[in-house]
């Protein structure tokens, strides 16, 4: 099943849980526009104009920590060019942010989408570094994850990780990715080829339902 953009936005699977009283009891946050999936803490919506300044704030406040792993875009030009890339098909800019407040705790780009009987994508990602260590991240990848299966019908996203890449590599795997190896000399990174840890997650497809959420602890 391959989901143009607006059939996805259709989809009755995009639409966000039930704003219903959480298992804690207590009422959770509104509905925020734009929200694509939430969790009871976080939800995921696409990129917008309006993000500018944050996410620039957020690249330069987090350069020292962000590198080498990720470049975000740290200036308005670079920034639109980002928004430009992520209008497109092939591409997806999600923010994860905190259902309290709004505020962005991370982003998750899905890059490089190829449909066809590959639909296929990379997730990129880095995290605002004032929200470090609080498992927004977790959550909000566990969410795209959904978002690009349900609601893009991809089959497959893929994740390249710098080997001494810890957190990175903590992270996809608390998210139900597998290693599959190691791509030799993958990216051009400051002087030299850098090897990549290959980490993929697959879409499960039941007969009875199509792609179906993802159970974690089916994998
Ligand atoms: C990779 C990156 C996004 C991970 O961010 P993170 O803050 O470690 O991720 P989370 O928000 O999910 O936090 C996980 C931590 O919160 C803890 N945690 C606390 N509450 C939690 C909860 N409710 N659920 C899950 N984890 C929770 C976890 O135990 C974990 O702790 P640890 O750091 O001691 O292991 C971040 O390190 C980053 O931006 N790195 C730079 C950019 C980068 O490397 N990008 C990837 C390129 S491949």
């Amino acid at each position: 099943m391959v989901l143009s953009r607006s059939e996805a936005e259709a989809h009755p699977l995009r639409q966000p849980a039930a704003s219903t009283a959480s298992a804690s009891g207590r009422q959770p946050e509104p509905l925020r526009e734009g929200c694509l999936r939430r969790t009871e803490r976080v939800y995921i919506r696409r990129v917008r104009g309006s993000d500018r300044s944050s996410l620039i704030e957020i690249a330069r406040r987090g350069q020292p920590f962000h590198h080498p792993w990720i470049r975000p875009p740290m200036s308005r030009r670079s920034f639109k060019q980002y928004l430009c890339r992520t209008s497109k098909p092939d591409a997806e800019g999600l923010v994860c942010c905190l259902c309290k407040t709004g505020e962005i705790a991370g982003v998750f780009n899905l890059n490089n989408i190829v449909r066809g009987s590959l639909l296929t994508a990379f997730v990129a990602y880095y995290a605002n570094p004032s929200l470090l260590g609080k498992g927004y991240m977790t959550e909000g990848l566990k969410l795209s994850v959904e978002h690009a299966f349900l609601c893009l019908g991809l089959h497959r996203l893929e994740a390249m990780v710098q080997p001494d890449n810890t957190r990175s590599r903590a992270l996809v795997e608390r998210c139900g990715f597998r290693h599959e190896g190691v791509a030799k000399d993958y990216q051009y990174i400051e002087g030299s080829w850098r090897d990549h840890e290959r980490w993929a997650i697959v879409a499960k497809k039941s007969d009875k339902e199509g792609f179906k959420a993802i159970s974690w602890s089916e994998r």
